[in-house]
């Protein structure tokens, strides 16, 4: 990395002192002995995921972000936006470097060997069919969504949302002007579901959308197809066009499936939708900016495009993605196999070591909700929340008893996740933890929470 372009790593390690990922928080012995050694199984396959890759001076905002908010020595592990700490997929960096090697970034004519990789993964690896006629292209699933949200939910109607559900849906929401209307999932035993009852009774005239998630962040569902059908018909008698956001559809732990909307038996049911989809949660490409969205109704397509929807890509995008697409898939196998092992220690970890939370493994996805109801409880995060929001300044905003649960982390165990309430109903006690990292910075990450646990 170059000194001008603000990215070297080095120094800033050096300015920063952190001259290695501080590891278990320093004053509090680890009560809790997972030797680091214990956690890591023998290599499997041919990436190397164990190494602690540090991102620290790269301006990302899992690490970087959260070091400016908090201070340098308050970060031992982030955990909070759903991004990955790995490596690219080499064939990914290879593709990249070719391409800077022509030395000009002068207007892209998105070439058809993009679409194509898009089409040809879809098709090979979930069996889903896109017209290429009836595919948009997109600088992400938001700006995505955002256009779908003004082709069809007027200003001032309402767009359902199955909470608790990605935070940011919310934003977009709000930034249409539209208000979001919450079908709560149910939860038993530590395992959601859809409420159909409670999501008829939620649709009145002025619901024109709902935006599914599939695999569901924050809890991690695989939707069923049953669950998706019956979703899918109740939205498409009551008038309710459905925006299904599978970005996380890569990730899916062995004894689950992922079920693409759009291959729904029901045609109409199919035909009331339009998918979003992007190589980029999949294969960490995020800031790379580049998504698209498809349906297999050519009216819904031209209503979106009509928003003024624009599809220029970024080509640096355009070549990353396309080179997970076509050539990428065994780093994606490896990573997703290698995230359920993660997922396996967290829920064996926390049942072992954290009696003051709970996890229970999710079907998909890289995030563990942690339900830390108990935890917040002890440390009357409540009366906390209530006497933090007394100095509030109106401007900021409110703090909740999770946001205590957050500050809590950090400040005793060093660890930074996101706190639940801001996926909405439902996510009151919760704390998401992303777990997509080096199983070494999970184990880090889990002790030092368990420690600061004990000391309550
Ligand atoms: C469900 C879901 N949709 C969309 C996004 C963001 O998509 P993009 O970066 O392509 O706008 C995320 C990121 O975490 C997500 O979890």
């Amino acid at each position: 990395m170059s000194r001008n372009n603000g990215l070297d790593r080095r120094a800033f390690l050096k300015n920063a002192g952190m001259t290695a990922l501080v590891g278990v928080v320093s004053g509090s012995p680890p009560a809790v002995t997972t030797a680091a050694g214990s956690v890591l199984g023998p290599p499997v396959g041919k990436y190397d995921f164990d190494t602690v890759y540090n991102r620290v001076g790269t301006h990302c905002v899992k690490w970087d972000q959260q070091i400016r908010t908090y201070g340098k020595d308050n970060i031992a592990v982030g955990m909070g936006i759903a991004d990955m700490d790995f490596k690219a997929a080499p064939a990914i960096t290879k593709a990249l470097l070719e391409r800077i090697q022509h030395e000009n970034w002068g207007y892209l004519d998105l070439p058809g060997s993009y679409a194509e990789s898009i089409l040809n993964w879809n098709k090979r690896r979930y069996r889903v069919e896109i017209n290429p006629d009836l595919m948009m292209h997109s600088t992400g699933v938001h700006p995505a969504l955002i256009s779908a949200l003004r082709a069809f939910s007027p200003p001032g109607s309402k767009v359902l949302v199955q909470s608790p559900t990605y935070n940011a849906f919310y934003t977009d929401i709000t930034l249409v002007g539209c208000k979001a209307e919450e079908n709560p999932l149910k939860l038993v035993g530590g395992r959601y579901s859809m409420d159909f009852e409670d999501l008829e009774r939620r649709i009145s005239h002025d619901t024109n959308t709902l935006i599914l998630c599939n695999p569901q962040n924050p809890t991690g569902n695989c939707w069923s197809r049953d669950d998706l059908a019956t979703l899918g018909e109740i939205c498409l008698r009551r008038r309710v066009v459905v925006l299904a956001d599978e970005i996380h559809c890569d990730f899916v732990n062995k004894a689950h499936t992922y079920t693409p909307f759009s291959t729904l038996d029901n045609e109409e049911v199919v035909r009331n939708s339009i998918t979003f989809k992007a190589a980029s949660k999949s294969f960490n490409l995020a800031a790379t900016k580049v998504a698209y969205m498809f349906s297999t109704n050519a009216d819904y397509m031209a209503r979106v495009k009509a928003t003024g929807h624009r599809q220029e890509l970024n080509t640096l995008g355009v070549v990353a993605s396309q080179a997970a697409y076509n050539e990428g898939e065994e780093w994606l196998d490896q990573v997703v196999a290698y995230i359920e092992g993660n997922h396996d220690f967290v829920e064996k970890f926390v049942s072992a070591n954290m009696p003051l939370a709970k996890v229970t493994k999710p079907q998909g996805t890289y995030l563990a909700w942690l339900d830390v109801t108990s935890l917040a409880d002890k440390i009357d995060a409540q009366r906390l929340a209530a006497d933090a929001n007394k100095s509030r300044s109106p401007q900021t905003a409110a703090v909740t008893p999770e946001t205590m649960v957050e500050r809590f982390f950090v400040k005793h165990a060093k660890v930074q996740m996101n706190q639940g309430a801001s996926y909405g109903y439902g996510g009151a006690g919760h704390m998401r933890m992303n777990i997509a990292t080096s199983r070494k910075l999970v184990e880090t990450a889990l002790t030092n929470m368990a420690n600061a646990c004990k000391n309550v």
